[in-house]
């Protein structure tokens, strides 16, 4: 397993944060219902909008929020991450965009993104595949540290969610 800081799958890579009543166990190898986001139950819609710490994520880590039914990643790149990211805009990109269109302005660390392949709906895990982004367990799909799909079937780049920052450390997702 690697140990530096951007490519380790370790356990705090997989910190839950959940906000519904879901086991948290469960988010890393199920596929992720689609259809509820088209007919969301009250409970859903009551988590239209939530916040969240982001500051309290270390370099080189990453939390999982439930937002909308939904895993969001808010991860804290490393330069080694960005670089590589940024490097990935001159490639052939199935789903072209600029790692700088991925993130806020002046925030390239912190990368949000929801974190449901595009593929089938399975959740990728971090710090896998050779683009040291994310792999999808199910079919293979590699995302790079931008969340753009690199190989495999995924068509599309990991979707971002609307968000923005707020004083005092926080994110408001929705
Ligand atoms: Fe991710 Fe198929 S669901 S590759």
């Amino acid at each position: 397993m690697p140990a530096e800081p951007g490519g380790s799958s370790t356990k705090r890579d997989f910190l839950y944060i959940v906000t519904g009543a879901a086991a948290a166990g469960a988010v890393a190898t199920m596929a992720w219902p689609f259809i509820d986001q088209m007919n969301p139950a009250a409970d859903s819609l009551a988590l239209a909008t939530i916040e969240t710490d982001y500051d309290k994520v270390v370099l080189g880590q990453q939390i999982v929020v439930k937002w909308r039914g939904k895993p969001v990643f808010i991860r804290h790149r490393t330069p080694k991450e960005i670089a590589e990211a940024v490097a990935g805009d001159h490639a052939d990109l199935r789903d072209p965009a600029t790692d700088e269109s991925r993130h806020k302005p002046g925030m390239a660390e912190w990368l949000i993104i929801i974190g449901v392949c595009t593929h089938l709906g399975c959740v990728p895990t971090f710090g896998l595949g050779q683009y040291g982004g994310w792999l999808c367990p199910c079919h293979g799909s590699v995302y790079d540290t931008s969340g753009r799909i690199r190989k495999g079937p995924a068509p599309k780049n990991l979707y971002l969610p609307d968000y923005s920052f707020l004083p005092g450390g926080k994110v408001r997702l929705g």
